[in-house]
């Protein structure tokens, strides 16, 4: 803290998903940021507004760690850099709070839970859709027994810019993202785990590379790649300076038994025109399923077809970004730092999203074999527990 008793930020990967960090000062949530990190300095541009001029910024993440003016940091660096990132910024004092997916292999998550165990600092991930206002509703009717005893789960997921976010960069390189059934994936398992109560015990799964890796149009190695969204990057085998390396899928169809016998289904593409991400949940007495984001339908009655459902719920999103999620779980995050106690995302949660999703792509590169998802180690379940 400082003299004013503001919880002192620091910030590794600050350019990118890192300008999350703003919120801590545009929302008045008891923060300052006094430290920036990224190995681009056009990163720190973002924070002119929001820091003193002379706010200190390095390019290595273990400058930023040695600062005593930094109580908490943000990782929000590339996923393969999460687990290197957070287990020194742990081991340095630090509380984190580090994006989704917590880390590139199981093995790496229990890695971070274990050191976040041993040194007793605040760990928090960014799962930033259970703050969505849609999947908090569909949770609260699952809650309330709006739809009986929940039995299925589905989550169709469509990804307009599959083409210019995800296989221009880092995001299209295994050795870098495990593959976007992670990646993308990791929230979309979190919000299914978390709306039916269970974690995944068995997957199975198929995909290919269908589309983008018929690109010839590659950009060199050297250069990162340009992500930007682009609406005349369109249909998608017109892309252009897609990355040297695409060896991950971009079609992918899981299905997840969940330890608590719901099953699930989730399906992802990357090629599609509209984005959006579809959740039905089905239960003994009636289904539910999110209409875009503002609106949640629930039926309940037989019928024949009725698209808009029996009963309609409204859940347009607040203002901030991804749905208004983004100030909210900031927001959370810092209040946990100030006062503890319950947070709606969980470390054990995180890494059984990351669990589901590494197998479930071992799954489809080995011809669909179904593969048991180790649970967490039982020293580490008890602790965060
Ligand atoms: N929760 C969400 O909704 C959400 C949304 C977008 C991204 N993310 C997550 O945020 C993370 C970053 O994603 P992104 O799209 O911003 O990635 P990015 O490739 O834009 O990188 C983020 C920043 O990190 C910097 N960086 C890269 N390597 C670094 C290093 N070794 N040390 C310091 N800085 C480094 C980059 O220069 C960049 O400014 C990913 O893990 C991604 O999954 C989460």
């Amino acid at each position: 803290m400082d003299g004013s008793d503001k919880v002192r930020i620091g910030v590794i990967g600050a350019g990118g998903r890192g300008r999350l960090s703003r919120y801590v000062v545009t929302d008045n949530l008891g923060g300052v940021i006094t430290a920036l990190c990224d190995i681009d300095p056009e990163g720190f541009k973002s924070y002119a507004d929001v820091c003193s001029p002379d706010v200190f910024k390095c390019a290595d993440y273990r400058e930023l760690l040695a600062r005593q003016d930094v109580d908490a940091v943000f990782v929000s660096t590339p996923d393969s850099f999460h687990e290197e990132h957070a287990i020194a910024a742990l081991k340095a004092g630090k509380h984190v709070y580090l994006e989704k997916p917590m880390a590139i292999t199981i093995s790496g998550c229990d890695r971070i839970l274990k050191t976040a165990a041993k040194t007793g600092r605040k760990l928090y991930l960014g799962h930033n859709m259970r703050h969505m206002a849609f999947v908090q509703k569909l949770k609260q009717l699952v809650d309330e027994g709006a739809i009986g005893q929940v039995k299925a789960a589905w989550c169709r997921h469509f990804i307009a810019y599959g083409g210019d976010a995800y296989f221009k960069d880092w995001h299209a390189d295994r050795a870098l993202s495990t593959g976007l059934l992670l990646q993308k994936a990791a929230h979309d398992i979190d919000v299914l785990h978390w709306i039916c109560g269970g974690y995944t015990k068995r997957v199975v799964a198929q995909g290919a590379l269908a589309v983008y890796g018929d690109i010839q149009d590659r950009h060199a190695p050297s250069d990162p790649g340009d992500p930007t969204f682009r609406m005349e990057n369109w249909p998608p085998l017109s892309q252009k300076q897609l990355n040297p390396v695409i060896d991950v899928e971009d079609l992918s169809h899981v299905l997840m038994a969940f330890d608590n016998g719901v099953l699930a289904t989730y399906q992802q593409c990357h090629f599609t025109p509209d984005s959006w991400r579809n959740y039905v949940i089905i239960g003994t007495n009636g289904r539910i399923e999110n209409l875009g984001e503002a609106r949640v339908a629930l039926w309940n009655t037989r019928t024949g077809y009725k698209a808009e459902g029996d009963v309609q719920f409204d859940c347009s999103p607040p203002g901030g970004s991804h749905g208004g999620a983004d100030p909210k779980i900031v927001a959370e995050f810092m209040r946990y730092l100030r006062e503890g106690g319950r947070t709606l995302t969980s470390p054990i949660a995180a890494r059984n999203s990351v669990a589901a999703g590494c197998c479930a792509t071992k799954s489809l590169r080995n011809g669909g074999r179904p593969y048991d998802v180790p649970a967490v180690p039982e020293d580490l379940a008890r602790h965060f527990a």
